[in-house]
């Protein structure tokens, strides 16, 4: 019968699935042990966006080199930036040490469990201080994220077209959430959504929640949820500058606000999410310019990057960190500069 009002029959079908299918990954304490709330933090700020199978190995490095809180706050922020390069929405790395560095100042090094206070804290929105609340303090909260949509707005058969039925889909998962272990019953959902209650072909056969789901019961589950047609994403155009000379390529650090803040990068025009750029060089120079380009696909559009390069720069060429070409790979680039560095270093060898 379909979840018309809080049944703890589901949530008690839910937490004995988890109890015997629940996934072993890095950041999750083992049954019976006491969760750690750094990693438990790190991990979902890891995670938002990004797929578990990209975090695992990434979260494990991370924790090597910051293991506490107190480390995080303590790094240099040079050192972080870096090693987060190639990972994406680079905002998640600048919030992580300004979270740490607050809760050093503010909280005395402790992460608070309220989600309240865990939500005035950088990079920590309304899902990530629900999923720390409930997964490292065993506190009730209502965790929703891409995984639980599905499973929920299944279950319910929620025909609002998402973005609009968070509310709806938000307000059902409460009603099914219980109060006592709703960290596992989170994670749970979570896992039912990556193995069973998957985008295509769901397994509704082997599914501990199949008797309560009004979209198993209507037939037709991979309907929900309900998703409103995509807009086209926009495209930008820009240049990208390589500036050699002596073995050495300049470098820049992205002012702190904007795409891809307080990265190293090479040198561009000024292309931003709202504008192309001007196509200005930053020197003036003899430029060599490739037949091809780079594009790049960001969340709300995609930049397509002209090359342009010179490869004997004026000595009293711009304020750069003039990096060895053959040691680039340790630039901590973000895949953007990565995949351009890559194209110079083929235009670079066909003039050789
Ligand atoms: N995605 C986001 N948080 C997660 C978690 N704790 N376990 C599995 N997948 C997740």
């Amino acid at each position: 019968m379909p979840v018309t009002r809080k049944d703890a029959a589901l949530s008690e079908r839910l937490l004995a699935h988890y109890d015997r299918h629940r996934r072993t990954l890095p950041w999750r304490a083992l049954p019976g042990e006491a969760a750690n709330p750094y990693a438990v933090w790190l991990s979902e700020v890891m995670l938002q966006q990004t797929t578990v199978a990209a975090v695992a190995p990434r979260f494990a490095r991370f924790l090597e080199r910051w293991p506490t809180l107190e480390a995080l706050a303590a790094a240099d922020e040079a050192d972080v930036m870096a090693e987060w390069a190639g990972f994406g929405y680079y905002s998640r790395a600048r919030n992580l040490i300004a979270c740490a560095r607050e809760v050093t100042e503010r909280h005395g090094g402790v992460l608070p469990c309220e989600e309240a206070a865990l939500r005035k804290l950088p990079g920590i929105g309304d899902y990530t201080a629900a999923a720390i609340a409930a997964i490292a303090f065993g506190r009730r909260a209502v965790v929703v994220d891409a995984n639980v949509e599905r499973v929920v707005s299944r279950l319910f058969a929620i025909d609002e077209p998402l973005p609009g039925a968070k509310k709806a889909i938000r307000a059902a998962t409460d009603l099914i959430t219980p109060d006592a272990r709703a960290g596992d019953f989170a994670q749970g959902l979570m896992d039912l959504g990556s193995s069973i209650c998957t985008v295509r072909a769901p397994q509704c056969l082997i599914c501990p929640l199949r008797q309560d789901c009004a979209a198993h019961a209507g037939g037709n589950p991979e309907r929900y949820p309900v998703k409103a047609a995509k807009k086209a994403k926009p495209e930008r155009r820009g240049t990208v500058y390589w500036i050699e000379r002596d073995g050495k390529v300049a470098l820049v650090t992205r002012p702190p606000k904007g795409m891809l803040g307080g990265m190293r990068a090479l040198p561009d025009d000024g292309w931003r999410a709202g504008a192309d750029g001007n196509g200005v060089p930053p020197v003036e120079a003899e430029w060599r310019i490739a037949r091809g380009v780079v594009r790049h696909g960001f969340t709300h559009f995609t930049i397509i990057l002209d090359l342009a390069l010179c490869c004997d720069a004026p000595a009293d060429m711009l304020e750069a960190d003039w990096w060895p070409v053959t040691e680039l790979a340790d630039a901590g680039l973000p895949t953007l500069f990565a995949k351009a560095a890559r194209a110079f270093g083929e235009m670079r060898d066909d003039a050789a």
